[in-house]
């Protein structure tokens, strides 16, 4: 068998904006992504939002944060639970450790001080992403872990074991040794480059699938399924198309906006948005590109002015910078190998909150499609009561996250939702494959994960009053102190500020068809004999995780030697 892997973007070229952890991302690692924009958000203040996603030879994990972790262990046995045999958690663990080779942290002193914990059965140690820690830790998170531990949220477990809900430092996906970023490129195709039945072509945009005549009416029910032929390939819009011919399966990976796109573009969608663009119905499926998940941020700092502590903003000071640039090259440690952020909270939101039972009784009396987009499908509809059930029930589960902080060591204590009820769109708008599609996440759409975010904002006040937090002297710059207990006032203030996670997710679900699914319990495109999809669309329910370690977990479960 050969492989043909396709991508838009470029093979990156080891800059140090991708490889180091301190200086990861940012405006720098543009070139390797697509920054889309949503429709604007009607649900918060009207305005469009950014969504970067990679477009580079290995795709978001060239530049993303490095945080690695894998959820709660409930968040899988709900994809089990919406019919989809095989995919909770315990099954589900083997694929986690076959993806990883951990290094646990480097002292007992550190691991100690730090509350790393390490549960040697839930990691692997051969696979193919190194995971680790940094070798520096800013004493910051002390205060943090503590503040939070004086607030009942727990510490000292191991991350991926299957509780998320708590605080830990999270492992990054870096080489132990040299410290630099281990990504999908460098674990997956790099050490496999030279195989003679591997093909990588990049600067090529997938426009379209072909597909082997079939006559009217013998897709659907039915044994003979539609056969994926292949598909249309572009290097520009101007470039004369070509079609390459696949003669045992096509496997889309293009991730949660891409994947959808190239299907619709296909003929795989909605039917009445098909027809709407006169693209001819290959296989009419409401699911493509609907239930739209994204955990949504609130961005927050709180900076801190006690200066006996270090932060990684002293980076900023030339003078600091060059001697941490300089160790980092010397000996790779210090400052350079952590990214912040580090020591992060997934806080359960009986953990956050007294009010988890009035905001879990309000998602349990909504209807189904009281606040799905206008026409849902009914099978949409129904998918979507399944799934309103579990998350309604995570809501008072206490081994269950409701949100994130993500601690950046200097102030910075954003939240975000980790189990939106919101569902979103993705559609194209036209049949130009070089076109945008309409991204909606539909942030805000449903009012519980704003009261979520409302209340996370007023934990982290809460927080910043503990006796470790206060000792960095914190200032409450935003949301404005007044606005704390002025409850329209503050969700104003959270629909103002929300934007992405960088986690869109689960628009081709996992699901049976008549809950809106688009893939099997094999990631098999429903009606289709060889077509495959395997990114993030695939989730039915976002994890309360950083997604990559759960992309890389999929796609190991469903690989095919070869
Ligand atoms: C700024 C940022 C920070 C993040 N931080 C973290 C983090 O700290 N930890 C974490 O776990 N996750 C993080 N993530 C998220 C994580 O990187 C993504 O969830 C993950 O990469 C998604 O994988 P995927 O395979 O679904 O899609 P992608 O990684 O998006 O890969 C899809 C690939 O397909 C290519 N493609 C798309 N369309 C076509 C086409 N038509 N033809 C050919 N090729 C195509 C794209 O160019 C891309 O390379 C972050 C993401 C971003 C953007
Ligand atoms: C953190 O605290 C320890 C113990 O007090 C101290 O030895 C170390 O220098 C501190 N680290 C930094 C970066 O301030
Ligand atoms: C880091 O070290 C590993 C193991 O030796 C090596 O494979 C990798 O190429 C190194 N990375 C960089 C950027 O030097
Ligand atoms: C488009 O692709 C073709 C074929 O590779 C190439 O010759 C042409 O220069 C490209 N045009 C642009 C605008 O990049
Ligand atoms: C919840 O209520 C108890 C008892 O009234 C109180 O001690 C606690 O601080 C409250 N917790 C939160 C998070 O508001
Ligand atoms: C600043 O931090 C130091 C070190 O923890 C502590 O001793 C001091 O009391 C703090 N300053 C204030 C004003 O709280």
């Amino acid at each position: 068998m050969t492989v043909l892997v396709l991508e838009i973007g470029p093979v990156d070229d080891g800059e140090d904006f991708i490889l180091i952890p301190a200086i990861r991302g940012g405006p720098a690692a543009y070139k390797y992504s697509e920054n889309f924009w949503t429709v604007p958000q009607t649900f918060l203040d009207g305005k469009s939002r950014m969504i970067p996603v990679g477009r580079v030879l290995g795709g978001g994990t060239v530049f993303n944060g490095l945080l690695w972790n894998r959820g709660d262990a409930g968040d899988y046995d709900d994809w089990a639970a919406l019919g989809n045999p095989g995919w909770g958690w315990n099954e589900m663990l083997p694929y986690f450790k076959k993806s990883e080779t951990y290094t646990p942290v480097s002292s007992d002193a550190i691991a100690n001080r730090f509350d790393i914990d390490y549960s040697p059965d839930v990691h692997g140690f051969d696979g193919p992403v190194h995971v680790g820690h940094p070798k520096y830790f800013y004493n910051v998170s002390v205060n943090f872990f503590d503040g939070l531990n004086a607030l009942g949220v727990p510490t000292a477990f191991d991350p991926n074991a299957g509780t998320i809900a708590g605080a830990s430092f999270l492992p990054i996906n870096v080489h132990p040794t040299n410290m630099t970023r281990v990504d999908a490129k460098r674990a997956y195709y790099e050490p496999f480059a030279n195989r003679d039945n591997l093909y990588v072509s990049t600067g090529q945009r997938v426009t379209k699938l072909v597909f082997e005549e079939a006559t009217e009416g013998d897709i659907d029910g039915r044994q003979d399924k539609r056969d994926s032929e292949g598909f249309v390939l572009s290097q520009n819009e101007t470039a004369a198309p070509q079609t390459v011919k696949a003669r045992r399966e096509v496997i889309m990976a293009a991730g949660a906006i891409h994947t959808p796109q190239i299907l619709q573009l296909s003929g795989i969608g909605d039917q009445s948005l098909l027809e709407s663009l006169d693209i001819p119905v290959v296989n009419p499926l409401p699911g493509v590109g609907q239930n739209f998940q994204d955990h949504f941020m609130v961005r927050i700092s709180s900076p801190y002015g006690n200066e006996s502590y270090t932060y990684p903003t002293q980076l900023n000071d030339p003078e600091i910078n060059d001697r941490a640039r300089r160790q980092y090259f010397e000996s790779r440690t210090g400052p350079w190998t952590a990214g912040p952020p580090d020591g992060v909270a997934f806080p359960s939101l009986l953990d956050a909150t007294n009010r988890s039972d009035s905001i879990a009784s309000a998602a349990r009396q909504q209807r189904a499609g009281d606040h799905l987009p206008a026409g849902a499908d009914g099978s949409l509809t129904a998918g979507y009561r399944a799934q309103k059930e579990l998350l309604a029930a995570a809501l008072q589960d206490r081994s269950r996250a409701a949100h994130e902080i993500l601690n950046d060591n200097a102030g910075g204590l954003s939240v975000a939702t980790m189990r939106p009820f919101a569902r979103g769109t993705v559609a194209i708008t036209s049949t130009d494959p070089f076109a945008a599609p309409a991204i909606d996440p539909r942030y805000g759409a449903n009012p519980v994960d704003l009261a979520v975010l409302a209340e996370a904002l007023r934990f982290n006040r809460a927080l910043l009053a503990t006796d470790p937090m206060l000792m960095l002297l914190p200032e409450q710059v935003a949301p404005p102190e007044e606005l704390l207990d002025d409850e329209e006032g503050l969700l104003r203030f959270v629909r103002e500020n929300v934007q992405t996670e960088f986690h869109p997710s689960s628009t081709c679900a996992m699901m049976p068809r008549h809950l809106g699914g688009v893939v099997d319990a094999r990631l098999r495109v429903y009606g289709m004999r060889n077509l495959r999809v395997v990114d993030a669309s695939v989730f039915p329910m976002i994890p309360a995780a950083h997604l990559q370690a759960v992309v890389y977990g999929v796609a190991e479960k469903v690989r095919i030697r070869c």
